[in-house]
């Protein structure tokens, strides 16, 4: 229900009144006795909002684990929710996904409220719980074809095992898979329903690197086929590999959210080139009498702050036209290791 106050034509006093969005409703002024229409506006919902999440909050005994967070997420695109343990990731996302009860704060997938909708919703989306486990003793077809019958709308099958690259091991058992390959199937049995957003909790917890690139390709092609895409993780190269939109969520507050340029512009460090082990004199004053910002680090190392990648090739024909010796030169860019620690003085690993 939605409160609108409107002023009286004959009298001037203000009137208000309560009405669901979209209904006409006729009042009376109870000052003059003036009747009228009230139009109550409807909720104009973004077309292309997956996700909206306002203050929400979840409060454990005395422990606040989602400190009324507000956020939303684009149809299509992949959200990195970005945290270290225990910042509130799956609370959060097991309360979009009304596995959780919020203590407060609302709820919308594809413009719906979940809290009426989502018998409806659920239709519509995909899960890959945290550490999720699936029966040991069927394979990977029977496992895909038991979850697809939990649906009114199912994906077809062999479709999901051809994309997600299970051909090989559809008549596997899920118990003789490797670690990966569980999280591959966890992903295709988010998908039985050919949701159109798709929830994935730190999917890559725990595997090798090898494991890890296949499940991200996975994840890119969901992106490609138009889905949405919620991944929790506290990997900040996941986040700077897949991400559209990052949110960084650290003590159940989200602390700064952006595309990944966004953020390393706004609180990175700038890109500083690296010249090792230069044995020619005054190199770092010449550069700096061509106000380039030159130092010499702790190991020994020149320096050079970079604000624009033409500054690397004037760095370099400096040293040509200097005859300079050196070892090797590399650029260290900034990432999100470093705006994580700019934002809460500590590492994301180091928490994590
Ligand atoms: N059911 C619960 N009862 C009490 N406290 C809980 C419960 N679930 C989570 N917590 C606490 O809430 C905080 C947030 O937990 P949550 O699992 O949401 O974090 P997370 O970001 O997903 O962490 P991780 O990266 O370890 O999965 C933690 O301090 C956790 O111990
Ligand atoms: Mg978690």
């Amino acid at each position: 229900m939605v409160e609108k106050k409107v002023k009286c034509p004959q009298c001037g006093n203000i009137i208000t009144s309560v009405g669901s969005p979209g209904e006409v409703t006729l009042v009376s002024c109870p000052e003059c006795g003036k009747k009228g229409k009230v139009t109550f506006k409807k909720v104009v919902v973004s077309d292309d909002v997956a996700i909206e999440a306002i203050n929400l909050k979840k409060v454990y005994d005395d422990l606040v684990a989602v400190n009324s967070i507000s956020f939303s997420v684009k149809k299509g695109e992949v959200f990195a929710f970005l945290g270290p343990n225990g910042a509130g990731k799956t609370t959060t996302v097991e309360m979009i996904e009304s596995i959780r009860q919020p203590t407060a704060g609302s709820i919308k997938l594809l413009g719906e409220d979940i809290s009426s909708s989502f018998d409806k919703l659920k239709e519509k989306i995909g899960i890959l719980p945290q550490e999720y486990h699936s029966f040991e003793r069927i394979t990977v077809r029977e496992t895909l074809e038991f979850f697809s019958k939990l649906y009114k709308k199912r994906a077809n099958i062999d479709g999901i095992i051809g994309s997600m690259d299970l051909k090989d091991q559809e008549n596997k058992l899920y118990m003789n898979l490797s670690g990966g390959l569980k999280q591959r199937v966890g992903v295709a049995i988010a998908l039985v329903n050919d949701p159109e957003i798709v929830f994935l909790d730190e999917p890559t917890t725990g595997l090798d690197p090898k494991a890890r690139r296949e499940v991200w390709d996975v994840i890119a092609s969901l992106r490609n086929k138009g889905k949405t895409v919620f991944l929790t993780t506290h990997y900040m190269e996941e986040a700077e590999y897949l991400a559209d939109h990052i949110a960084i969520i650290h003590k159940g507050n989200i602390i700064a959210e952006g595309s990944l340029a966004e953020l390393i512009n706004k609180y990175g460090k700038e890109n500083i080139l690296h010249i090792k082990n230069c044995t020619t004199k005054d190199v770092v004053d010449i550069l700096n009498e061509r106000e380039y910002n030159a130092s010499v680090g702790q190991n020994g190392d020149i320096q050079i702050k970079i604000d624009n990648k033409d500054r690397v090739l004037e760095v370099l024909s400096i040293l040509r036209h200097e005859c300079a010796e050196y070892d090797s030169i590399d650029i260290r860019r900034s990432n999100l290791e470093e705006v994580f620690l700019h934002l809460t003085g500590s590492k994301l690993m180091e928490e994590s």
